[in-house]
């Protein structure tokens, strides 16, 4: 679409950048058609992640599990059409990068027939080889760390991560490893805010956090969370942004305005 009246020039990876460095929070909501991609970016959102989350929000399933390539490339070219000037991410859906050329294939599609300007992939140290071919062939990653919902069996549900010591700089270790792989954005989900705050500050690329306290670089949150759409309860990280305006609209501008001057998250939306 470019019906879009405003002047606001293209989220990119490099502006990414430029906005850690000057410490200009990055306002990032999740989305899943162009209606709601069109809103997001008219409210000022830099980034809109088509997350694997619409397993939850679209198809009511009880995981992220059971989404699949299609369903995400499906939602990625239903976003890219509300879209001009936000930089679009793709999450790769579990079991879509078990190897580099799968993930390559995978991320490529998402890139060529769905209009994502990055993909997110979950994982630590293990997934550092699938980012550096991504990054091989020009594809812009978000690494994803702390709470990887896809791994929510092998974890046994969704709990902080790296609360002690150990799991603490295995944590920082693998965001490190990430970035010198290729990554270009960090996202980091459940995670104590002292520990997300310095990751962010060890990291060159930005900072991207969920339930990761107020120090990250910016913030995300699920759109229908922000919304009180909610098909069960809201997590203790997220905020409902419908109380005291007259429309979805104005809420999501809230929301935008309370990451861009550090109002959102506030310490009852952060971990210990
Ligand atoms: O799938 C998703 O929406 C996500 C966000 C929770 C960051 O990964």
């Amino acid at each position: 679409m470019s019906t879009q009246t405003d002047t606001r020039k293209k989220v990119t990876v490099r502006q990414l950048a430029e906005m850690k460095q000057a410490k200009q929070k990055i306002a990032c909501l999740t989305a899943y058609d162009a209606s709601f991609a069109r809103l997001l970016e008219n409210a000022g959102v830099d980034v809109v992640l088509v997350g694997d989350s619409l397993g939850m929000v679209i198809q009511g399933e009880e995981t992220t599990l059971p989404v699949s390539v299609e369903d995400m490339l499906y939602h990625t070219q239903c976003v890219a059409k509300g879209l001009n000037d936000s930089l679009l991410i793709t999450d790769m859906p579990f079991l879509s990068f078990t190897s580099e050329e799968e993930a390559v294939l995978n991320a490529g599609l998402f890139m060529k027939q769905g209009g994502a300007h990055m993909v997110k992939l979950e994982g630590g140290v293990d997934q550092a080889d699938t980012v550096a071919a991504l990054n091989k062939n020009g594809i812009p990653v978000c690494a994803h760390l702390g709470l990887q919902p896809q791994y929510v069996h092998k974890i046994g549900g969704y709990r902080v991560q790296g609360r002690d010591d150990a799991a603490a700089e295995k944590m920082l270790a693998d965001a490190l490893t990430l970035q010198d792989a290729g990554a270009d954005l960090m996202l980091l989900e459940c995670v104590p805010a002292s520990l997300a705050a310095k990751i962010t500050d060890a990291l060159e690329i930005p900072v991207i956090g969920i339930g990761a306290g107020i120090d990250c670089d910016g913030q995300i949150l699920v759109l229908y969370d922000i919304l009180d759409i909610s098909l069960g309860l809201r997590p203790k990280f997220s905020k409902n942004f419908m109380t005291d305006v007259h429309g979805i609209e104005e809420a999501i501008k809230q929301y935008v305005s309370e990451v861009k001057s550090s109002k959102f998250p506030s310490m009852e939306h952060a971990f210990n």
